[in-house]
């Protein structure tokens, strides 16, 4: 045997491990159910069922709002005009990247740095003379609200490990970051999860729009719930009416799992947790890809020249080019490996990086589209009316054939009736969703 055919006959078995059938997604579907309803009822399980304390816009809001977006590596700040009808205008917009040692240092600094960005912004747009301004904070991380304004962090993710925030409200550190820094005219009137944000922008535009869900660095998704079905906070049951519940889906852990997803969790910060993110985020994909890549060479005997492909050498972005590198010998794959320290490769061997990719990321879709399909169903299980999903987020944006394949996913698992379900790209959900949530509290 060639070491390329064997290089194909491994190929074979990773395709396999990373196979997500039909009947595997209407398993996943009922177990995401059971955990759903586990979750509202206050029972320990995977999914948490967070309240937001918030519905849905009328579209009508009005005013001036500034959004705060704080969930990657950039904090960004907004100021934005709702004028009414659905319509929401960004006035002026900056970015302001994190410093990385501020994401693991102290959270007091993490907070300080973001209320002088805003100081930045404030005296830059001539905002600061402003009597009061309502804020929204989007912060894309798990927090147990207590108020539409206020919300403890339960545990940070995405690689943040600020000390001093976990088990702590997020809105007063930042009131206090705005204290230190004396700005005093702003008004912190919500508090929102990003998959919030987003289902907030997307109803904004269209009230159809009943899911949030994001797909970049992190994943997870919101949806509107009928509130005396939120058991898990006694005071809520009692009051009639919707509220948008944060599903924190990320953490789902009922999915089958092979040997690698196995060493990448072992292998991560947070061993154990975030199981379904680790399977379909992009701060995951690239790393999954690399180890499945480093495994198949090494059992096929192919030694790289230098030290290999090494931990974190190979993005999702990277994996986004492999996929779709257009030249007939993948002279890009071939440049993107010998980068990466794995010396000259034949075109056999850079086929095989590229079909290891594209298994990688399709599970990906097809888990995520399965998840859509399970939060539609337990909403409306015959799919008798039209369901607008907002999504937001760099995967679902710019991963080629993402889109393509979770529109696809969802035709296969409910046939005609997909046309019931809308994925409708939102753009900047954290940010103008941040906006719309203070006009939505300030009510
Ligand atoms: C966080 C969620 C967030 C998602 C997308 C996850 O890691 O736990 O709160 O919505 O990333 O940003």
């Amino acid at each position: 045997m060639t070491p390329a055919d064997n290089l194909w006959d491994i190929l074979q078995g990773i395709g396999q491990a990373f196979a997500f059938s039909e009947s595997a997604m209407q398993r996943m579907v009922r177990d995401f159910h059971a955990e759903m309803r586990r979750g509202l009822r206050g029972e320990s399980g995977s999914l948490k069922m967070l309240p937001a304390f918030i519905d849905c816009p009328a579209g009508n809001e009005q005013g001036e709002f500034i959004g705060l977006d704080l969930g990657g590596t950039h904090f960004r700040v907004l100021f934005v005009r709702l004028e009414g009808q659905g319509r929401a205008l960004v006035r002026h917009a900056a970015r302001y990247t994190i410093p990385p040692a501020l994401t693991s240092g102290a959270g007091v600094e993490l907070f300080d740095f973001i209320a002088r960005s805003i100081k930045q912004f404030l005296a830059e747009h001539d905002l600061e003379q402003k009597k009061r301004i309502a804020l929204g904070f989007t912060f894309s991380f798990p927090i147990e609200q207590t108020s539409s304004y206020s919300g403890r962090l339960i545990k940070w993710t995405k690689g943040f490990s600020a000390t001093g925030v976990a088990g702590r409200d997020v809105a007063g550190l930042l009131a206090d970051g705005l204290r230190r820094q004396g700005i005093e005219n702003m008004e912190i009137a919500a508090l929102v999860n990003d998959t919030v944000g987003t289902l907030l922008a997307g109803a904004y535009a269209d009230p159809k729009c009943d899911m949030g869900v994001i797909f970049g660095t992190g994943t997870n998704c919101c949806y509107r719930e009928s509130t005396p079905a939120i058991v898990r906070n006694p005071g809520l049951q009692k009051t009639a009416g919707r509220m948008i519940v944060n599903i924190e889906w990320g953490n789902f852990n009922c999915l089958p799992v092979n040997d690698y997803d196995r060493l990448l969790d072992r292998d991560s910060d947070n061993p154990g947790k975030q199981r379904m993110e680790k399977m379909v985020s992009g701060m995951y994909l690239g790393e999954l890809a690399r180890l499945v890549i480093m495994d198949a060479f090494a059992k096929a005997g192919i030694v790289c020249a230098g030290n290999g492909l090494a931990k974190g050498g190979l993005t999702t972005r990277d994996m986004a080019d492999l996929e779709t590198d257009p030249t007939p010998n993948l002279t890009g794959v071939e440049a993107l490996l010998a980068k990466a320290g794995c010396g000259r490769t034949t075109p056999e061997q850079r086929q095989c990086v590229r079909e290891i990719c594209r298994h990688v990321s399709q599970r990906a879709a097809r888990i995520g589209a399965a998840a859509i399909s399970a939060v539609a169903t337990w909403m409306d299980p015959e799919l008798e009316q039209q369901h607008v999903i907002g999504i937001d987020g760099t995967l679902y944006a710019r991963y080629p054939g993402f889109q393509g394949l979770i529109g696809q996913t969802l035709k296969t698992l409910h046939g005609d009736k997909c046309r019931m379900l809308t994925p409708a790209p939102v753009q900047d959900g954290s940010g103008t969703g941040a906006a719309i949530a203070a006009a939505v509290a300030l009510i």
